[in-house]
């Protein structure tokens, strides 16, 4: 699908028309309401920590994913890691940032280049500078943490902790 100049500016800006591309690109119907409505609050949460709850399926976790690729599309630089409940999630979370990068025609200098790390859930972006932690780490609740640096934090999904 071919995007215009019109269409890419304003996926930069508005983070909704980003979804709205996205959803287009891997053949969803358009988003609807709500899926906006999490969106806009992605875009513009009222604090430095959010939650969003929403029912199974509304797409939480689609839209967590396409905001990370819309974030590292504006800066490069960013680091990201998602834990996940499991670790069957923390993949296919990875997946579908990947297939995102690879399906939008416009984010093709993001798509890894050979050389750089590039596994299936811990990866770097095109242009990134050479840096310790990778670009995005997607891992299980069990998974390896410690001493992982990221920016973005996102834990996706019931990760209750008993104390
Ligand atoms: N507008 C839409 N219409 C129909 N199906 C959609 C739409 N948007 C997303 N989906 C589908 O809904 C599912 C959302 O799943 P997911 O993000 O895992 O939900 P959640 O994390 O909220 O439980 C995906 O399988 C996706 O293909
Ligand atoms: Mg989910």
């Amino acid at each position: 699908m071919i995007w215009s100049e019109d269409d890419i500016e304003k996926a930069r800006e508005h983070f909704w028309a980003f979804v709205y591309i996205v959803w287009k690109s891997i053949d969803l119907p358009q988003p609807t309401p709500i899926q906006i409505d999490i969106a806009n609050y992605l875009q513009k949460p009222p604090a430095d920590r959010i939650i969003i709850e929403g029912f199974r399926g509304v797409a939480k976790s689609f839209l967590t994913c396409a905001y990370v690729v819309w974030r590292l599309w504006k800066d490069r630089q960013l680091k990201i890691l998602i834990v996940s409940a499991s670790g069957d999630r923390a993949d296919a979370n990875a997946r579908f940032i990947k297939r995102i990068i690879q399906t939008l025609p416009f984010l093709s200098d993001m798509i890894a280049d050979k050389g750089q790390l590039d596994t299936q859930n811990i990866f770097d972006v095109g242009g990134v500078v050479p840096d310790i932690s990778p670009s995005v780490k997607s891992i299980g609740i069990t998974g390896q943490i410690t001493g992982t640096r990221a920016d973005i934090l996102i834990a996706d999904d019931k990760l209750l902790c008993r104390l």
